[in-house]
């Protein structure tokens, strides 16, 4: 039988944790229900917490309702059927057994196998030397890979040792470590919309764009992940991953094929381009009441906000800035890429060269997913003045019977079916740590380097916004009008 038809089972780690709750399970369910899942699929959630099999799967189902976006009575109890649940601790080897035991009477000898890492980083190392040791890595005569979630590490040293842990017990080709950005419709359209047409492709490098900035902005708090979030950090929790792979995504050379490590590749490489940044090119931030939050060391120096200017050193982007900025407590909630383009060379209309605006190409990643295109137009029933109007596409108008699925779904999909074209590959994480890094310690050794405080609700500090006013810049929101 061909691997793809093969039952499946996932295993959840982690499986009473607010991950499987608000997002693996609900996008396993949709998955279900637009029957995209191998027949059977069983899932097996694993984690300390005593749950019954029944009030795991009432757990999930809450999730379900609340966050899939669409809710079936009848489906519901067809894929609640496949839900299984065992207690255990990660750190027992006899717990461990049992699980095997279960995966083995499930499966019947023949399954491909999925396991979701989606607990707390520190276990990570534990579960897959468990599973090395009783040689689960194999699973039932089909394949085995292992999603592991975010922060993989907290800095090289740590991302390579998880590294050397994964790699002694899995082969590169079951690691799949999972960036939910890449999974989001829109971050992955940058690459048809480059690459699937010809118009734009010739224009996006040094010779006609004058710079390029990504924004990841948040209205959220840190919430209750205070513990996680004050020893990470924006840079650890935004930059090392979703910033540096939009990056990737929108600068990186076409890759020769849709294949996992063609693309993977290509993005290595871009990141490898970057120039080691600048600590006078980066700007820190915290917004005011941070540090009253639960679990927030007193005095707490941890950004919420962050905003760099970074070089990509090759022959496409030789000279063009890059801002990247990502925040909590900001404005909105908004993703997008800007590219902004120079402006001609000549202006033969009366009018000063600093008061056109320049076009200006946004790809916007959410909430109102769209790719917009400003440029300037003659004001009717006028001489000679002008007005900078908008060409949108909207995801909403354009296809409108769909919903855009959550990351999650596809990702999840992706891991089971063995793509790794949307996760990170080993090289990739090395790079970005080794890029991140130097300004991580920076910030945390250096008590020097100040902290900008923003207020909640703003676009975060001025500092932030002087980083491109000293180049003549200013920040676009070129999604939001
Ligand atoms: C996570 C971060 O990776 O991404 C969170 O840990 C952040 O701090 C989240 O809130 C943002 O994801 P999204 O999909 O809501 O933009």
């Amino acid at each position: 039988m061909s691997k793809d038809l093969l039952p499946t089972t996932v295993v959840i780690f982690g499986a009473s944790g607010d991950l499987t709750w608000r997002k693996l399970g609900p996008a396993l369910f949709n998955a279900f229900r637009k029957k995209r899942l191998p027949v059977p699929t069983e899932i097996v959630g694993f984690a300390f917490d005593e749950l019954t099999e029944e009030s795991f799967r009432q757990r999930l189902r809450e999730g379900a309702e609340q966050f899939a976006g669409s809710f079936d009575e009848q489906i519901w109890n067809e894929f609640a059927a496949h839900l299984h649940y065992r207690q255990g601790n990660f750190s027992e080897a006899q717990d461990f057994a049992r699980l095997k035991r279960t995966l083995e009477s499930l499966e019947n000898g023949l399954a491909n196998r999925l396991y979701y890492l989606a607990t707390s980083p520190h276990f990570f190392a534990t579960i897959v030397a468990q599973l090395g040791r009783l040689g689960m890595e194999k699973g039932a005569a089909g394949s085995c890979n292992v999603v592991i979630e975010k922060p993989f590490g907290t800095d090289l040293t740590s991302a390579e040792a998880l590294n050397k842990v994964v790699q002694a017990v899995f082969k590169e080709s079951q690691i799949f470590r999972i960036d939910h950005y890449l999974g989001k419709e829109t971050a992955q359209n940058i690459l048809f919309f480059r690459f699937a047409n010809t118009i734009f492709e010739p224009v996006w490098n040094r010779n006609y764009i004058d710079h390029v900035q990504i924004t990841v902005a948040e209205e959220v708090d840190v919430g209750h992940r205070g513990g996680y979030y004050d020893n990470a950090g924006v840079l650890r929790d935004m930059f090392q991953n979703h910033l540096l792979q939009l990056l990737a995504l929108t600068a990186m050379e076409p890759p020769t094929s849709f294949q996992a490590d063609a693309i993977r590749d290509e993005k290595v490489k871009l990141l490898k381009a970057v120039r080691p940044l600048d600590l006078d090119h980066a700007v820190r931030g915290q917004y005011e009441g941070y540090r009253d939050l639960k679990n927030i060391a007193e005095g707490s120096q941890t950004p919420t906000f962050a905003a760099l200017k970074l070089y990509i050193d090759n022959w496409r982007w030789r000279g063009v800035p890059f801002y990247l900025r990502s925040g909590k407590r900001l404005n909105t909630k908004a993703t997008e890429i800007s590219l902004v383009f120079d402006k001609p060379p000549h202006l033969m209309f009366d009018m000063p060269a600093e008061e056109l605006t320049p076009n200006v190409l946004s790809l916007c990643i959410q909430p109102d997913e769209g790719i917009h295109l400003k440029f300037e137009t003659k004001v009717p029933d006028t001489m000679q003045a002008m007005q900078a109007v908008d060409l949108d596409f909207h995801y909403r108008d354009s296809f409108e019977d769909v919903i855009l699925p959550d990351a999650y779904e596809r990702l999840v999909l992706d891991a089971i079916q063995g793509d790794a074209a949307l996760f990170t590959r080993r090289d990739g994480i090395q790079r970005s740590w080794e890029l991140l890094d130097p300004v991580i310690r920076a910030w945390e050794n250096d008590k020097g380097i100040p902290l900008a405080y923003y207020e909640g609700g703003t676009w975060g500090p001025t500092e932030a916004d002087q980083l491109l006013q000293i180049d003549g810049r200013r920040w676009h929101h070129g999604c939001t009008h």
